[in-house]
Parts: C-alpha cells; sequence; structure tokens
C-alpha cells in the first residue's frame, strides 16, 4: 500500500491503473478512522480493482470556533486500518497545496444543501464541495463511496457530480453504529462514559419518534414529542429533527408520512464541561 503526499506522485499511480484500465473507487476522509469508514472501504473494494482512500482535515469546511485544530488526528493508525482492509492507495494531501495563497474560487450547492446543516452551520456544504471537487479532479475516481451517516453531505455530492456533470458514480453507505444504536463517528473519541451513555439514547427516542409517525400521528407533533425527549434525557439543546422526502430532502406536504421518508436530527449531549453536537437520520 502506498502513501502518497504529492499531487505528482498521485497522478503517476493513477495514470498506471488508468492504463491498466482498473476502475478507481475513492473514499474521502477526514481520519480518524473507525470502523464506520472501514464499511465504505469493504463497500469500495467490492466496486473496482483499486480503492483510494483521501485523508485532509479539510480547513473550508470548519467555521471559526469549530474544532480544526482539536480534530483527532491519528495517521499512523489510520494507515494500519487501511492497510488491513486492503486499500492500494492513501493519499495525504498537504493542505499549503490544497489551498495556496492565491486559491480563490468556491463551490456553492444549493436545493438539497440548504437548510438542516446549513441553518447552523451556513458555509459547511461549500466547503465540502469544494474539497470534494479538488479531491475528485485529483483522482480522477470511476466510482466515490459516501455515508448515510451525513445523509445531507451525500445528497449534495449527489447534487454536485449531477450539476457539474463529473462522471462519477456516487455510492450512498449505510450507517455503521455500535451495539447500543449510537452512529459511529470520529467525535465519539471526545466523549468521557456520562456523555457516551446519553449520546446512545438518541438512537431509542428517534426510533420512537419513526414508530410513531408511522403509526400514522402528525409529523409536527411526533418531531415535537422528540425534541422535547431529548431535552428531557439530558441532552442541552436541539438543532433540528426533521421529516425529509428520502431524495430531494423537500419537506413533506400534508405532515402524514404517505412513503419512504428521512428523520434527520442534530443535538448536543453534554460531556463534561463542554459538549458534543451530534448528528444522525432513520429510514422511515
Ligand atoms: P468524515 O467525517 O471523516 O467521514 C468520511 C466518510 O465516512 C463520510 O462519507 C461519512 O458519511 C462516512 N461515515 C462516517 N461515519 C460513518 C458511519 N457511522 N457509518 C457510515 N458512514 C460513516 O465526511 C467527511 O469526513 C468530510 O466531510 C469529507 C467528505 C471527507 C470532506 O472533507
Amino acid at each position: 500500500m502506498d502513501i502518497v503526499r504529492t499531487e505528482r506522485g498521485l497522478r503517476k499511480v493513477i495514470w498506471g491503473w488508468r492504463g491498466s484500465g482498473d476502475r478507481i473507487v475513492f473514499v474521502p476522509t477526514m481520519g480518524a478512522l473507525h470502523e464506520g469508514h472501514l464499511t465504505l472501504v469493504r463497500l469500495a473494494r467490492k466496486r473496482g480493482e483499486r480503492v483510494v482512500v483521501s485523508i485532509f482535515v479539510n480547513p473550508t469546511q470548519f467555521a471559526p470556533g469549530e474544532d480544526l485544530d482539536a480534530y483527532p488526528r491519528t495517521e499512523i493508525e489510520d494507515a494500519r486500518l487501511l492497510e488491513a482492509e486492503g486499500v492500494d492507495l492513501i493519499y495525504v494531501p498537504d493542505p499549503q497545496t490544497m489551498y495556496d495563497v492565491h486559491h480563490a474560487t468556491g463551490v456553492t450547492v444549493g436545493g438539497v444543501a440548504k437548510g438542516l446543516e446549513t441553518d447552523y452551520r451556513p458555509t459547511f456544504f461549500d466547503g465540502v464541495a469544494l474539497v470534494v471537487t479538488k479531491l475528485f479532479n485529483r483522482v480522477q475516481p470511476d466510482t466515490a463511496v459516501f455515508g448515510e451517516k451525513d445523509y445531507q453531505q451525500l445528497a449534495t455530492i449527489r447534487r454536485l457530480v449531477d450539476d457539474l456533470d463529473m462522471p462519477i458514480k456516487i455510492v450512498g453507505a449505510p450507517i455503521a453504529r455500535d451495539e447500543h444504536g449510537l452512529a459511529l463517528s470520529s467525535r465519539n473519541a471526545y466523549f468521557d462514559a456520562d456523555g457516551l451513555a446519553l449520546a446512545r439514547k438518541l438512537n431509542g427516542i428517534m426510533k420512537n419518534c419513526a414508530s410513531d409517525m408511522r403509526d400514522g400521528q402528525h409529523v409536527d407533533k411526533a418531531t415535537d414529542a422528540a425534541k422535547a425527549a431529548l431535552l428531557e434525557a439530558g441532552f442541552l439543546s436541539v438543532d433540528y429533527v426533521e421529516v425529509r422526502s428520502p431524495n430531494s430532502l423537500t419537506v413533506l406536504e400534508g405532515g402524514y408520512l404517505d412513503g419512504p421518508a428521512r428523520v434527520l436530527v442534530a443535538a448536543h449531549c453534554p460531556n463534561g464541561d463542554s459538549s458534543v453536537r451530534l448528528i444522525d437520520n432513520f429510514a422511515v
């Protein structure tokens, strides 16, 4: 397995593979890898001959005051895990070459990227769309795998490749959870025992919300009850609990389930004297 840090080094390997007709499957990450990321890698393996994983903590998707500097960086352990999964190449671009001092171009996605996360992190998807566009241009994959854990991100990337005619197939991977139903996340590493115990309650509360809606309860009533239950359990605040159509992420008309939908949630879980923002989503 190669670890490549330069664009030139990357191109050389990619061109070699392309020349032999190998299909390249790409899994972009910010590192601090866990079993959730590894499920993406395993899915990637099945989709082509060569698997490339990038590790880059992308500054443009962090707002001032977010955890960019504190974001866990565990490259040696990450490389060990990826090697064991049979990954062909890890791309670890140097931040200076991703965004040099003259960088002046942005990528903005509307529609699916508006609302939900954007109401709380206004520039987040612009940063994601920019870095993913740059990584796609560098890696030139046939297929790229993203997790449903970040459901609005996955929808945004699908929109991006359609709108900008990028010849890349986007594959969504199901959410990997721990045995208590907590979605695996690099930020779970921040939790102390009490924080983790509370975070694990989110799954049950959201499942109740989904089953209330399935039983015919009005969407607003079910989501209000879920917000109240999260606060009652000890969450500090709830950014949103919303039900959307699964592909376009539009608000359901009529207020009752009439087909497949997705419940999306973001809430702040206390942890010691700070908090961790959890996002999750469930099919209904
Ligand atoms: P990161 O948070 O490292 O996640 C990398 C990929 O792993 C994303 O597609 C994410 O949805 C997926 N993932 C994380 N936890 C998961 C879980 N429990 N189950 C399934 N998939 C999971 O998302 C990013 O990085 C960045 O925004 C990135 C796309 C790399 C752009 O910088």
